[in-house]
Parts: C-alpha cells; sequence; structure tokens
C-alpha cells in the first residue's frame, strides 16, 4: 500500500487533505493564496509543526507562481517586500510550534538575498523562494527517516539498558501521543516515523496510541494511519496509559515536539507532560523526536514558549453536539510543556542530542553540526 500523504503539491497548486474529516473522509481542499493556507492552518484543516510550516511555504510558493511568477512585481526588492510580509502574516496562525517561524526566517532570507544580488529582478527573487519552498518537502521526508533511524537505534539500547525489554534482539512495546506520522509532515513522520523503523527491522512488539482529548489527533490520525501500515497497535484512552505502564505493557514512550528550548525543555501536545510523568514513575525512557527545525536555541527554557488556547468548544462540544454541563468555565491549552529532567533522549535527524546534567546541550549541537 503507498504511504499516506497530506500535502499535494505541483508547481502553481496547493491541496491539503483536510485532517478533521479523518478517518470517515478523505477529501483534499485547493488552497489559494496565503490567507486559504492561514486559515486551514489555524482551523486544524493541516496540523502538526512540520506540516504547519511546509503547508504556509508551499502556499505562498503556488501563490507567488499563480500570480505570474514573478512577472507581477515593478522590482526584485518588491518582490522581497511580498515574500516577507506574506510569511509575517502565515507565522500568526498558530504560536507554539517553531517550525513555521524557522521557516518564514529562512525563506525572507531567501528572498532578500536574491534580491541583493546583480541584476535581480521579480522573477528571479520569486523563482529563487519557490525552490527553497519546494525543498522543503524533499528535505522533510529525508529528515524523517533519519530520526527514524537514529530513534530505532537509541531507544533499543535505551530499552536494553533499562532492563524492561524482553533482552537482548526483542522487539519492544511503544507508546505515542498525538499524530506525529505521514499526516503531521511530508511523510512517514517523526515519533511515528521511529515506530515506523522500529517495524521496518522486526523490532515493533506492539505500538500504543493515546486518543490525545480534546482533538482526537491519536484516535483519528495515528490510529488510521498504523492500521494503513498494518502495524500491530491498540488505542488507548489519554487517562489509561498509567495503569498501561503499571501493567508492565510499555518498554518506551516517543513523542514529538512543537518547540524544544536551548536546554531540551519540550512544547507538544497538551498530555505529554502527563505522560512523561507516568514514564519517570515506572522508570521507562521517555524519547522527544524532531527534526532540528523544531528546536529554538533562542529560548533558554520552556517557561519562555508561548502555549496557543484553544477554543472552549473543542472540550465542550463532540462534533458539534455539546457534552459538556453549560455554563462550566473551559482551560484548553493545545500544548504543554515537559521538562528536560524528564526526557531520556532528545531524536532529530542528525542524530541524538547529548545530555548534561543542566540538560540537553542543544546550542553546541546545532553548532557542531554547522547549523
Ligand atoms: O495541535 P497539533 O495537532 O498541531 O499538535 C501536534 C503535535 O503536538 C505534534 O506532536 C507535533 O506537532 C509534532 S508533529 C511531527
Amino acid at each position: 500500500m503507498g504511504s499516506l500523504q497530506a500535502i499535494r503539491y505541483e508547481r502553481g497548486s496547493l491541496q491539503l487533505l483536510d485532517q478533521r474529516k479523518l478517518p470517515l473522509e478523505s477529501i483534499f481542499i485547493p488552497i489559494v493564496g496565503p490567507e486559504a493556507a492561514w486559515t486551514a492552518i489555524k482551523d486544524m484543516a493541516v496540523r502538526g509543526a512540520p506540516a504547519i510550516a511546509i503547508a504556509a511555504a508551499l502556499a505562498l510558493a503556488a501563490d507567488l507562481v499563480h500570480k505570474g511568477d514573478g512577472s507581477q512585481f515593478a522590482s526584485a526588492s518588491e518582490a522581497a517586500a511580498y515574500v516577507q510580509e506574506q510569511l509575517a502574516y502565515l507565522v500568526t496562525s498558530r504560536p507554539t510550534a517553531v517550525n513555521l517561524g524557522d521557516a518564514a526566517e529562512r525563506l525572507t532570507k531567501v528572498a532578500h538575498t536574491a534580491a541583493a544580488s546583480a541584476n535581480a529582478t521579480g522573477k528571479s527573487v520569486t523563482a529563487d523562494v519557490v525552490q527553497a519552498c519546494e525543498a522543503m518537502l524533499a528535505d522533510d521526508v529525508t529528515a524523517n527517516k533519519a530520526i527514524g533511524r537514529f530513534g530505532a537505534e537509541g531507544l533499543l539500547s535505551a530499552v536494553e539498558q533499562s532492563g524492561r525489554g524482553r533482552g537482548k534482539g526483542q522487539a519492544v512495546r511503544v507508546l505515542t501521543h498525538c499524530n506525529t506520522g505521514s499526516l503531521a509532515t511530508a511523510e512517514y513522520g517523526t515519533a511515528l516515523g521511529v515506530v515506523r523503523s522500529l517495524a521496518e527491522q522486526g523490532r515493533l512488539e506492539h505500538a500504543y496510541c493515546t486518543e490525545t482529548r480534546p482533538y482526537n489527533q491519536g484516535a483519528r490520525l495515528t490510529a488510521y494511519e498504523l492500521v494503513h501500515d498494518g502495524l500491530p497497535a491498540t488505542l488507548i484512552c489519554d487517562s489509561a496509559a498509567g495503569a498501561l505502564m503499571a501493567a508492565g505493557k510499555v518498554d518506551a514512550v516517543v513523542v514529538g515536539a512543537d518547540r524544544i528550548a536551548a536546554n531540551g525543555d519540550t512544547a507538544n501536545k497538551i498530555g505529554t507532560f502527563s505522560l512523561a510523568v507516568n514514564a519517570a514513575h515506572h522508570r521507562i525512557p521517555f524519547f522527544v523526536a524532531a527534526p532540528t527545525t523544531t528546536l529554538d536555541p533562542n529560548l533558554a527554557d520552556g517557561s519562555l514558549i508561548t502555549i496557543e488556547q484553544r477554543p472552549a468548544e473543542e472540550v465542550t462540544h463532540y462534533q458539534g453536539r455539546r457534552i459538556a454541563a453549560e455554563g462550566i468555565n473551559v482551560w484548553n491549552p493545545s500544548f504543554d510543556v515537559t521538562p528536560q529532567a524528564l526526557v531520556h533522549g532528545v531524536i532529530t535527524e542528525r542524530g541524538l542530542i547529548p545530555k548534561a546534567k543542566s540538560g540537553f546541550a542543544v546550542r553546541t549541537f546545532l553548532e557542531d553540526q554547522g547549523m
């Protein structure tokens, strides 16, 4: 069976799989212009830190091509200014995932560098920006495959050292949260990529996914991906995770990330922190898997991460029907921050980030990688 893809792009045209309708319906929506991309991100038609960044970039690329391949701009600097303005706008759609801000910064730089070169025109600036946007799709798949390989290796060795597994060479039972698979990325996934890589190596005994209230990314999307791939998998309620661990059914936990601060504190889907506390209590290795574009070396620690608040209706209603008592107050943060002390390893496409007593050495790691 072919791999799942949530982003359909060819030059000048972008379609996004409407993830709000999964798993019951697979409907692609055409995205015409940055405003349509902004709304698709804000309203969760596309979600997941890498996918949000790629969708925004490709919406801009399609818009530039659609409107005339750069011939619509009177000068190179006008083209660069337009690119900068659209990216600054797209970044306001959702605040927590850093991948979008990182992409916007890189693409703005591409535009200004192109505009500063000799004989630059609106067309040449547009060509460079479109090429950089399009490269993000392929780069993300390559990064995810590498995360999968490094993650499987790191996770298997941690399980072996923890003495929890069934012994050397045995398959492992892994718990994951939210959706970090093909639907949250260009393809393959980050934490779910690690699960896929374990399965490819014959080392996955079982995958457990949480339903991930209130938006049910686990029940609707991760369960869908696991079934699609034919992997041995079980869906649990978020509140069953502690009991599952206590029953000795989990050898390791692997989750994704929306932003990882310089010390390794990690913002990810609400409920991640509780899983990490539970894992620590049961001495189960807890891993975070993310591309280096999710690292934010500019933030010293997780207390500085902006956490998105989502509408109360996500909690009080289910598919348009009220399930909570009328008049109740709601607190609905989309993400929480897991302190680095609870994280055994941070897996990236460049390998695992070294950990010292004070936390993960994110800045040194990036410097060592020449990034
Ligand atoms: O609100 P969402 O669905 O965008 O949240 C997604 C997550 O929290 C993922 O774990 C994270 O973005 C990593 S996706 C590879």
